[in-house]
């Protein structure tokens, strides 16, 4: 397990190498913030899709009547926003504005607030969200093409084709890379993450885990059941001490070859110098 400590300088780095591509010293590149976090920046062609998901000891985001407010310590808190902060995008399902009203702004750390997505095939984003009334971020509306007409003040909107298993996640992907969205957060709830990880399209599912146990609520992630144990996913795994939670970062593997490839090129370039 690393301890993750995060010094302005670090993180100064880092905010650089996400606006220019600079490549701070190899001190600062064998550190563990920049292990976890350099590797979200995507460049040039590159794309980059991660998902995160903060949780109980027991797996839960909520209770069941839908407190999810204070799960994830200050520590915790602090990893989420330098995750967006290195994004250009953060993703929520509609489901999440509906139930948490999130406005999904860097606030912990210095740095920028990504672009707001929200998939909201059928246009049921709540007018009065949060995240519309805020600073300016841009929020971008992904609908189904046949989906109700309705304006969000402040929001544009992508329509996709309505598939068998709804709005595909590649095509989602592909919308914003075509308006420069390359660098990608997917931040729940679960079956938003899930769509992402089932279509094999996410590199990292980054998971913080808060010493508090819920007992009951929903999960974090809800995909398809298996039978057997050996078919659960067994990802690649770093952990780090944050602090006040600890976190998984879960590699996960890829299922086209330019993610691969783009993810072969970054650990490379990510790797620590002896
Ligand atoms: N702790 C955390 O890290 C964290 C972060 C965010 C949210 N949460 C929690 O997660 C819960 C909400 O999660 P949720 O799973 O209920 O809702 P959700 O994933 O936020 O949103 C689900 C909605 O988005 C739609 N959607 C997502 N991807 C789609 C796609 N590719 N095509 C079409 N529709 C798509 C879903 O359609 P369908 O109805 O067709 O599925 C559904 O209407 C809340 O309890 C919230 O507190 C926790």
């Amino acid at each position: 397990m690393r301890q993750m400590v995060m010094s302005e300088t670090l993180w100064s780095a880092l905010l650089r190498y996400r606006e220019t591509g600079t490549l701070p010293a190899a001190r600062l590149r064998a550190e563990a913030g920049w292990q976890l976090y350099a590797p979200l920046v995507a460049h040039g062609a590159e794309r980059v899709a991660v998902a995160q998901v903060g949780q109980s000891l027991d797996g839960r985001v909520a209770t069941p009547a839908g407190d999810a407010r204070d799960i994830s310590g200050a520590d915790g808190i602090g990893h989420l926003h330098r995750m967006r902060a290195m994004c250009d995008a953060v993703i929520v399902g509609v489901g999440t504005v509906i139930a948490d009203d999130p406005s999904l702004s860097v606030r912990a750390v210095p740095g920028r607030s990504p672009v707001r997505v929200v998939v909201d095939c059928n246009a049921t984003m709540p007018a009065g969200a949060q995240m519309l009334r805020d600073d300016g971020t841009p929020v971008l509306l992904i609908r189904a093409a046949d989906a109700p007409a309705s304006h969000a003040r402040g929001t544009d909107e992508i329509r996709l084709p309505r598939g068998p298993a709804g709005l595909c996640p590649a095509a989602i992907l592909s919308a914003l890379a075509a308006r420069g969205l390359t660098s990608v957060l997917v931040e729940g709830g679960a079956r938003t993450i899930a769509r992402f990880l089932e279509a094999r399209l996410l590199q990292h599912l980054h998971v913080a885990v808060a010493p508090l146990i819920i007992g009951s609520g929903p999960t974090g992630l809800s995909l398809a059941p298996v039978e057997r144990l050996a078919q659960a996913h067994r990802p690649e795994i770093s952990t780090y001490d944050l602090g006040s939670d600890m976190l998984f970062d879960c590699r996960l593997a890829e299922a086209t070859p330019a993610a691969a490839a783009t993810r072969r090129t970054r650990s490379d370039e990510h790797r620590p110098e002896a």
